[in-house]
């Protein structure tokens, strides 16, 4: 275990949930749920809120709108492409925020903005700086970010950032759009662009999942020099998601020997974000969910439940109660134990003579054989049905 020395360092947590977590196939969110999620985000401490991308839909304008007039501390930002409509669009809709922000994008890898925009580079960077200066005659507030940075030249991402900022842009954001870079690649990239911009410009990481590494990712980024963080709450976003939230707060928060990072989550929040934004989102988390998922602090073998029992901290390397849940329970099935099977009855009213356990453990392994996962009512039935004594 390493250990670090040097004081946290803030990072920002910048949700969006309700920009790239809807963006989720299936997901469409109207303005009442998305109000409902702002409110919980402001409550769980997240510093930026992205509502939206007004020029996708007037449904879209008007859900950021609502959500920038009515709720009160992150800062509230609007989605733009590189272009005079967008950012018009953006810029009414982020209006009437206490701190309103324009986040501009751009492609800058070669397959992009050859295929996908067919500009020259020096045409992008043009663009790219035209929309921030745009941008700022609305808001002090601009990001702007390289979208499929991760496959774009070094060089090119390091002029048109330089570019951005001299034209007024305050935070940079280097997105793994296809979610294709490493962590080692990540720490890196983002070292590399912290040498060649002022000490003023934050840095901004913002990973796709779809090799499941967007949250060591995002871990990566931060220790390369990013001090803001995109993420979306259970990571719902387009493809296979964006980095989960909860994860990344969580690791920051139970590794602190390791990471010097701290955010500004109300971490208590997080278990009714989630269950929150899965209820509205219609999209299910999978019972395996780090932090969140049902099955995050089961457990269900004997040698585990035991260990629990005697001591959370065996098998439990967080507090449930700290990210806002029950505290762990012990799940009865096969693999159950006694101390586990006991402590079951207990907590049920039945305090049983050892002796008798003993009979009734049995019977209870042999229905988990039969039955799988065991409940209360199960229990109950065992102990009621008394076959554990001998008949005369
Ligand atoms: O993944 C991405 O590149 C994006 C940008 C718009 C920031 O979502
Ligand atoms: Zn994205």
């Amino acid at each position: 275990m390493t250990q670090s020395s040097s004081q946290p360092e803030r990072i920002r947590i910048f949700d969006t949930t309700l920009r790239d977590g809807e963006q989720s196939p299936g997901v469409a969110l109207n303005h009442q749920q998305k109000l409902e999620i702002a409110h919980q985000l402001a409550r769980l401490g997240v510093d930026v809120i992205e509502a939206g991308f007004p020029i996708a839909s007037p449904g879209d304008l008007e859900g950021v709108q609502r959500i920038a007039r009515e709720v009160r501390g992150p800062i509230i930002a609007g989605l733009a492409r590189a272009g005079q409509a967008d950012i018009e669009a953006a810029a009414r809709g982020v209006d009437g925020a206490d701190r309103p922000r324009i986040h501009t994008f751009i492609a800058t890898s070669p397959i992009h903005m050859k295929k996908k925009l067919n500009l020259e580079p020096d045409a992008v960077v043009e663009r790219a700086v035209q929309a921030v200066r745009l941008a700022r005659g609305f808001v002090d507030d601009v990001e702007f970010s390289a979208e499929d940075a991760t496959r774009s030249e070094w060089p090119f991402l390091v002029r048109i950032f330089q570019a951005v900022v001299e034209a007024g842009a305050t935070t940079v954001n280097i997105p793994d759009t296809v979610g294709y870079t490493t962590p080692d690649e990540m720490r890196a990239l983002f070292a590399h662009v912290r040498e060649n911009l002022p000490g003023h410009v934050i840095l901004s990481s913002h990973c796709h999942d779809d090799l499941g590494l967007a949250v060591a990712n995002s871990i990566a980024a931060a220790e390369g020099g990013a001090r803001q963080i995109e993420c979306t709450i259970n990571g719902i976003g387009e493809r296979a998601g964006n980095a989960s939230l909860e994860e990344i707060v969580m690791a920051f928060h139970t590794r602190q020997d390791v990471y010097a990072y701290t955010t500004g989550i109300a971490t208590r929040e997080l278990y009714r974000s989630s269950r929150m934004v899965s209820r509205l989102s219609g999209m299910p988390v999978q019972p395996n969910k780090a932090v969140v998922g049902d099955n995050a602090f089961a457990h269900e073998s004997g040698i585990h439940q035991d260990g629990v029992l005697k001591a959370r901290e065996t098998y439990e390397i967080m507090n449930a109660e700290l990210v806002g849940r029950e505290a762990g329970v012990l799940v009865m099935g096969k693999h159950s134990g006694r101390a586990a099977f006991r402590k079951a009855l207990s907590d049920l009213g039945y305090e049983i003579e050892e002796e008798r356990i003993k009979g009734l453990f049995a019977g209870f392994k042999d229905l988990a054989d039969r039955k799988g996962q065991i409940y209360a009512d199960d229990l109950r039935a065992l102990v009621e049905a008394r076959t554990d004594i001998p008949q005369t």
